[in-house]
């Protein structure tokens, strides 16, 4: 008997930001979507249009690593230089102050 969609998502682990993206195969196709549309009542806008649909496809792929790397050491390696990496970053000093 097939599972609700939504169901076979989460029993993946394919959840970002506690939604669900599909399955693995349609996550592709699921991130195309809202990349492309936006989530209309949110700060997230719609890419179409505004980006040539080569590098609308190249952030579908880059994503869709990105969770396809969800809970792997890859993962922990990647957020640990990140970390490192946030951790030598100095806001600006303000207006005025700081460097002349
Ligand atoms: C090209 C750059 C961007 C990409 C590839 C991108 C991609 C995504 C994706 C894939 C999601 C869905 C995550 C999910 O399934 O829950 C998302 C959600 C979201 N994005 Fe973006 N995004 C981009 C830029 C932005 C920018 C510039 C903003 C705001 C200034 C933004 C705000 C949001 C917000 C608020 C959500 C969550 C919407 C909700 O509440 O469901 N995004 N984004």
């Amino acid at each position: 008997m097939s599972q609700p969609r939504a169901s076979l998502a989460v029993e993946n682990g394919l959840v970002l930001h506690g939604r669900a993206v599909g399955a693995p195969g349609e996550r592709a196709g699921d991130l195309y979507r809202v990349i492309a549309s936006g989530v209309g009542g949110t700060a997230m806008p719609a890419w179409k249009g505004s980006l040539p649909e080569d590098d609308l496809w190249a952030l579908v792929h880059y994503v869709d690593s990105l969770v396809a790397m969800r809970d792997r050491a890859e993962a922990a390696e990647l957020r640990r230089r990140n970390e490192a990496d946030d951790a030598s970053w100095k806001p600006p000093a303000p207006p005025g102050e700081g460097a002349r």
